[in-house]
């Protein structure tokens, strides 16, 4: 069990870059921020405007990397039937992301400021703010494999077996247009529109081969180096497996070389729930409950009885009655590995607040009110979807006290395959092993 772990800084709160990296913000289609300067970056320039995240590597980033404050994720669907094309636009999007993550543009700008004929490769609405950690992360649905019961671009065969198609869960109330997608795009960053602008780049890009399906900001505030708190306003984040212990994340969240998806090794399985909260009805709850339905004490984090935030959750431990201290459907006990056979996943989530709706029954109560369309951008990234979410999520959906507050109106999975190495693209093992 990983509540072992220390607080650790939940976003890219700190210097990654020094100057180089201004440089590399400020000059409009830059290259990559030189690593040189990183150890030497004077104290002052700790920024997160500043920081800078590889895109290259076994690994994609925004998986592991510690979580910034701001995502913008979004689905396309393919709209061509060419297979040709599919690879060219994840060889575009390699190129574009690796320019953007770097503090780029998409796509090197004319020089001078001299009007030209031809539309501006890149929007320009985030010149100057330098890279913001930005990370961009893609991944497969099962549509890119199987559409309509068609073979589109002869992958069928190399679909993996771990990207199901998720089961109906209890109290789904899905709407179609935030759910499923042919390919996702992950976007994260300390400014909310570096994220949005490097979506908006790459569905650009994408014009003519996939069109955008849904697109969903969401954003995380806590102190640096804390776990923050989503807007039920308890830490959420304490009991992930430990990033930084290799051995937990190749078992729980790393895919294998399995015989059918040989291509995936290094990648991971991610799944995306847009999770609805009545914040209002909850804000009326005794705290005391409150933290019954968690089986965790609010304002430090501590399971129910306990102190500290990182103390063991201990789902043996009873009251002098003979009850249970973590009460039976809380959402800790539920979720809690112990509970589901040793497994793990690892939430990357973030908070979402789309304004409000106007709601109004005109048959008794005659009630109408206006309210919060905001909850949980819920992403979940394991190594087999079939061990971690979809048992978990099962037994949440059917017994957890929080589903009284929370209503999951998106979902989507996808396979996120490996990183790419300089010169290749995402994906690359999928189409040419
Ligand atoms: C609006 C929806 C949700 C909210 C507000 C929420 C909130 C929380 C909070 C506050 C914790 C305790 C702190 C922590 O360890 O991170 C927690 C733990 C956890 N949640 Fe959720 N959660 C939500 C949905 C889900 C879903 C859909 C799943 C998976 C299917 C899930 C899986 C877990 C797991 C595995 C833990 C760790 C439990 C442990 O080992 O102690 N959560 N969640």
């Amino acid at each position: 069990m990983a509540n072992d772990q220390p607080p650790r800084p939940s976003r890219r709160g700190f210097l990654k870059a020094g100057g180089a990296a201004v440089a590399a913000g400020a000059s409009l289609g830059a290259g990559l921020a030189p690593q040189a300067a990183l150890a030497k970056a004077p104290a002052h320039l700790a920024d997160p405007q500043l920081a800078v995240e590889p895109f290259y590597g076994l690994h994609q980033a925004g998986i592991v990397t510690p979580q910034q404050s701001h995502t913008y994720v979004a689905a396309l669907d393919l709209t061509t039937d060419k297979r040709d094309e599919v690879i060219a636009l994840l060889r575009t999007w390699t190129e574009a992301a690796a320019r953007l993550t770097q503090g780029g543009t998409a796509a090197a700008l004319p020089t001078g400021d001299a009007g030209d004929s031809k539309p501006a490769p890149d929007s320009g609405d985030v010149l100057g703010l330098g890279p913001n950690g930005l990370t961009i992360t893609f991944g497969f649905g099962p549509g890119l494999f199987t559409k309509d019961g068609k073979d589109r671009y002869g992958l069928a065969a190399r679909r993996p077996a771990a990207l199901v198609d998720l089961p109906r869960f209890n109290g789904d109330q899905l709407i179609p247009e935030k759910t499923g997608g042919d390919i996702y795009i992950q976007a994260c960053a300390n400014d909310q529109q570096v994220a949005f602008h490097a979506v908006r780049q790459l569905t650009r890009l994408a014009y003519g081969t996939a069109a955008m399906r849904w697109g969903q900001s969401g954003f995380l505030s806590g102190p640096r180096g804390q776990t923050p708190r989503n807007l039920m306003g308890f830490k959420d984040g304490t009991n992930n497996p430990s990033t930084a212990k290799p051995e937990l994340m190749k078992e729980f969240v790393w895919a294998g070389a399995t015989a059918d998806a040989p291509w995936m090794e290094g990648g991971t399985y991610t799944v995306v729930r847009r999770i609805r909260i009545t914040i209002e009805h909850w804000d009326n709850m005794e705290l005391g409950f409150q933290e019954q339905v968690f089986g965790r004490h609010k304002y430090s984090g501590a399971p129910i009885g306990r102190q500290n935030e990182f103390d063991a959750v201990d789902l043996k431990e009873e009251d002098k009655d003979g009850n249970p201290v973590i009460p039976e459907n809380s959402h800790v006990r539920l979720s809690n590995q112990a509970s589901n056979d040793g497994a793990q996943i690892l939430r990357r989530s973030y908070s979402y607040n789309d304004g409000t709706n106007f709601y109004i029954e005109r048959w008794p109560p005659w009630r109408q009110e206006t309210e919060y369309d905001a909850g949980l951008i819920f992403v979940a990234h394991q190594s087999d979807p079939r061990k971690g979410f979809i048992p978990i999520n099962d037994r949440l959906a059917k017994f957890d006290m929080m589903n009284q507050f929370t209503t999951h109106v998106g979902s989507a999975i996808f396979a996120v395959p490996p990183g790419a190495k300089p010169g290749s693209y995402i994906g690359a093992g999928l189409f040419e092993t």
